[in-house]
């Protein structure tokens, strides 16, 4: 993730600054003009001490907005207005060095109100500038402060994602040590007793109660076999045979191995499978056991009847980092998954159906398969009801995790 990129202290722009003298002369100006009314007021009222205080307005307004030479340009042009509007009002005179001094009192208070403006406008200006950039700190910091509690959730995230891994991969690891010492002592006693009911069975048994229980003996050995073999591929899968493929007619090959369970439980079958979908580097086998498992459980889940939909496309940006990927989406109009159990189905030897309907390890191959295969498989439920299997096959696979 980025960091977060520094905020520049905002800035006039250049037409701004440019304009910036222009207006302390138009200021300026507007100020002597001031100055001028103010003087002629003066005048024709008769050099009144209210009136010659309106001469403040322009001094003020001027060193405020223009600054501190404007400001004592306009004072010094207010007390030479002044000194005209008395000359000009004939007025006796006692002595000219009053008039001298009156002028020059004048001039120096006006030059005084406008040094005194124009240092609080500075000061002003100096702490709207430390506000600025007090605030733009501020907004920095909240922003670093933000970037960083994301980074932070973000790897606490990573860190649960990676514990349960972990977990999951210590989980595999126990089905694999006992996959392994379960085969090792239990395969050989199973085959000698798969072949002890197939002799029984090819000699004429006495009664058929004793040909049947015969053939379920024979069933469940050939069902223990099986579940050994499942845990022994679950732990350690053998390599994978890739070889360009194509999805539907795997899934095709899949629906046919069903076909009779399927007209049996009177399911219908939509297929939405797009024709131009690219090939994939697959182990055929192993992705055919993935579709048998993912219909099964679907069979499964309607065992009065109702649809399987098999859905393909193909999606420029729905693989790993947005690279193009093929999808395949099982869909059925079963009761779909307790929201609780969500999170367990991939868990090996997690299952709901009674003892001896199921392993439980269906799904967690199906996820182990995928994996090897650099693809990956989510889980859910429709919102009109029923469960959706989402497959996901991208189509420039990275290697497959160790
Ligand atoms: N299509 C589905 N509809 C409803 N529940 C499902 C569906 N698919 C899976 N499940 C739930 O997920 C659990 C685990 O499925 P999984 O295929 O791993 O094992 P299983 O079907 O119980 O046994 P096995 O596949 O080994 O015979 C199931 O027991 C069931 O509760
Ligand atoms: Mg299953």
């Amino acid at each position: 993730m980025d960091s977060p990129s520094a905020q520049p202290v905002p800035q006039d722009p250049p037409q701004q600054r440019r304009s910036a003298p222009q207006r302390r002369v138009a200021i300026t100006a507007a100020c002597l003009g001031l100055v001028v009314v103010v003087a002629v007021v003066d005048y024709l009222t008769g050099v009144d001490l209210s009136v010659s205080l309106l001469y403040l307005v322009p001094v003020c307004w001027c060193s405020w907005s223009a600054g501190r030479r404007a400001g004592v340009l306009v004072a010094a042009a207010s007390a030479e207005a002044w000194l005209t509007a008395v000359l000009l009002d004939g007025a006796p005179i006692q002595h000219p060095w009053v008039l001298v001094c009156n002028t020059l009192t004048l001039g120096g208070i006006f030059t005084l109100v406008a040094t005194l403006m124009a240092t609080l406008q500075g000061t002003q200006a100096v702490l709207e500038a430390k506000v600025v950039t007090r605030t733009a700190k501020l907004g920095r910091e909240v922003a670093e402060r933000r970037w960083a509690e994301a980074q932070l959730r973000q790897a606490h995230a990573e860190l649960q994602r990676t514990q349960m891994q972990l977990i999951e991969a210590a989980k595999m690891e126990a089905v694999g040590r006992l996959a392994a010492g379960v085969a090792h002592e239990v395969k050989n006693p199973l085959m000698t007793l798969g072949m002890g009911t197939d002799y029984f069975l090819q000699r004429r048994a006495s009664s058929s109660d004793e040909a049947t229980l015969l053939q379920d003996m024979k069933d469940a050995v050939h069902r223990a076999t099986g579940i050994i073999d499942l845990m022994l591929d679950f732990s350690k899968p053998r390599p994978l045979r890739l070889a360009p493929e194509d999805l539907n007619a795997i899934a095709e090959s899949a629906l046919g191995l069903l076909r009779l369970q399927l007209l049996k439980q009177h399911i219908e079958v939509r297929r939405l499978l797009d024709p131009a979908l690219p090939q994939l580097p697959l182990d055929r086998t192993r992705i055919e056991h993935v579709l048998v498992n993912l219909f099964t459980n679907a069979v499964q889940a309607m065992p009065e009847g109702g649809t399987l939909t098999v859905r393909s496309a193909f999606q420029q940006a729905a693989g790993t980092d947005d690279s193009p990927a093929v999808i395949l989406e099982v869909e059925d109009s079963g009761p779909g998954i307790p929201h609780e159990h969500l999170p367990k189905v991939f868990e090996p030897f997690y299952t709901t159906k009674p003892p001896g309907q199921g392993t439980g390890l269906g799904l967690a191959i199906v996820h182990r398969i995928l994996q090897i295969h650099g693809g990956s498989i989510a889980l859910g439920n429709r919102p009109d009801g029923g469960a959706r299997a989402t497959l996901t096959f991208n189509l420039h696979p990275q290697p497959p995790p160790p």
